[in-house]
């Protein structure tokens, strides 16, 4: 068998079979397969598709091309949770604490921005300190200490997905049904949890752009759950806009924070809660998902999911100063406000748009050993439904170069759209596939 051979096959449209999808999965993770070499092949998966079969038999390989936990120890229900990403996504910091303070335990790998999309990973790496690459031994004390461990994908879990996940996003194959389900599907069953919720965003700042393909998505990856002996849920959720209203890596732990603190976006409220109304279901402590969200609530007033935060970010080695006074947080050299030219109501803010301003800005990368700026981005002040008065700020653009904020300035000017008629607020949650 040859990876030549297999490029061809793919690049004619025909069907991989169990042998070369394992084969090329093994030898690329060995460095056996060149970059170059796997990133044809990736293209004539993007460009050429896979059908139902090939895409669990490459979920399966990318499982097995590393370690596999077992968190059975944890107990018989170890739920864990998963984005399809979006901009402005800062879910997983947020719910992770308050799921871990219901004590169910959260042992959870994320990953680092893609394509226009930020990462958990980049995310939690902006507070000083916090470790995101700790050994499998220290994953597992963490969960068994404190209940709770967020890390990136530095255990030898799924390496295949991490060395594949890095090359799509920097040759423009990253919205891709087979390439993400397995992606994401690899990464979950790899990690050891047996029940997983996966929120499929879908819209103008996700992947999947409309209601179809975000199901076709949520049926496949449903569908290798099952076959791999995990319930998974999906919930579909709205990215039209972004999420919240930070844009950027410290922005966004400083927006999750605030949550934390009982200082709660209405949209991300929603999403939070009904993701962690589903894992608390899945975790069999409620079955009513009203009755979850109210407990969910008390979580965060009560102030113990902030303090399972602080405990996280602690025990990975990260100052904790900062969670408790963010005002420590690095800030960017410039901030520079965009004002409204005309009076209406807030149309459109097109997510993928700011997710690039973003990029653009110094938040994402170009190439996967670039480096990130932790401060740049944007911070939303008006979102879809505001009414806005001329000469308003509409959102504020935080730079390290002068000229670029200034750019970004004149960019997110047309991003938003506001017009004269009235629009309802985003409707967040689209649909719940199971
Ligand atoms: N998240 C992942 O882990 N992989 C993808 O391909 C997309 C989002």
């Amino acid at each position: 068998m040859n990876i030549i051979d297999i490029i061809a096959k793919k690049r004619d449209k025909q069907e991989l079979t169990k042998e070369e999808i394992d084969y090329f999965i093994k030898e690329y993770t060995n460095g056996n397969i060149t970059d170059y070499q796997a990133s044809a092949l990736i293209m004539a998966i993007y460009l050429n598709g896979m059908n139902d079969e090939e895409t669990t038999n490459l979920t399966i390989s990318m499982a097995h091309s590393g370690d596999m936990l077992d968190l059975s120890a944890f107990g018989k229900n170890v739920v864990d949770k998963h984005s399809t990403g979006g901009v402005g996504d800062k879910v997983t910091l947020i719910l992770a604490p308050i799921i871990a303070a219901f004590g169910i335990p959260v042992a959870k790998m994320s990953g680092r921005a893609l394509g226009f999309t930020g990462g958990t990973i980049d995310k939690l790496e902006s507070i000083p300190g916090y470790n995101t690459s700790i050994s499998t031994e220290e994953f597992i004390e963490n969960v068994k200490n404190i209940g709770i461990s967020l890390i990136g994908q530095t255990l030898n879990l799924a390496p295949a997905d991490k060395k594949i996940y890095a090359l799509r996003d920097t040759i423009a194959c990253v919205d891709n049904i087979p390439l993400i389900a397995s992606s994401i599907m690899s990464k979950k069953i790899a990690a050891g949890a047996n029940k997983i919720v996966l929120d499929v965003t879908c819209g103008s700042g996700a992947f999947m752009q409309n209601y179809e393909d975000a199901k076709k998505l949520s049926e496949t990856m449903n569908r290798i759950g099952k076959l791999a002996g995990k319930e998974t849920i999906c919930v579909m959720t709205n990215m039209d806009e972004p999420l919240g209203y930070a844009v950027g890596n410290n922005l966004e732990v400083i927006e999750a924070v605030k949550f934390l603190k009982q200082d709660m976006t209405e949209d991300l409220k929603e999403v939070v809660f009904e993701l962690g109304a589903y894992m608390i279901k899945l975790a069999g402590l409620g079955e009513n998902i009203e009755e979850n969200k109210e407990k969910i609530l008390e979580k965060v007033k009560s102030g113990e999911a902030y303090k399972k935060f602080i405990e996280l970010v602690q025990k990975q080695g990260g100052d904790i100063s900062y969670i408790e006074d963010t005002n420590k947080f690095e800030k960017s050299k410039y901030v520079l406000e965009l004002k409204a030219n005309k009076s209406g109501y807030v149309n459109k803010i097109n997510a993928r748009k700011v997710g690039e301003l973003s990029g653009f800005l110094g938040a994402g990368r170009i190439t996967k050993e670039d480096a990130i700026d932790n401060t740049v981005g944007i911070v939303l002040n008006k979102k879809v439904g505001d009414f806005v008065k001329n000469d308003e700020v509409l959102a504020y653009i935080h730079s390290n170069n002068e000229e670029k904020g200034k750019v970004a300035v004149q960019k997110l000017q047309e991003i938003y759209v506001i017009q004269d008629n009235s629009v309802d607020k985003i409707k967040t949650i689209l649909d719940i596939i199971e």
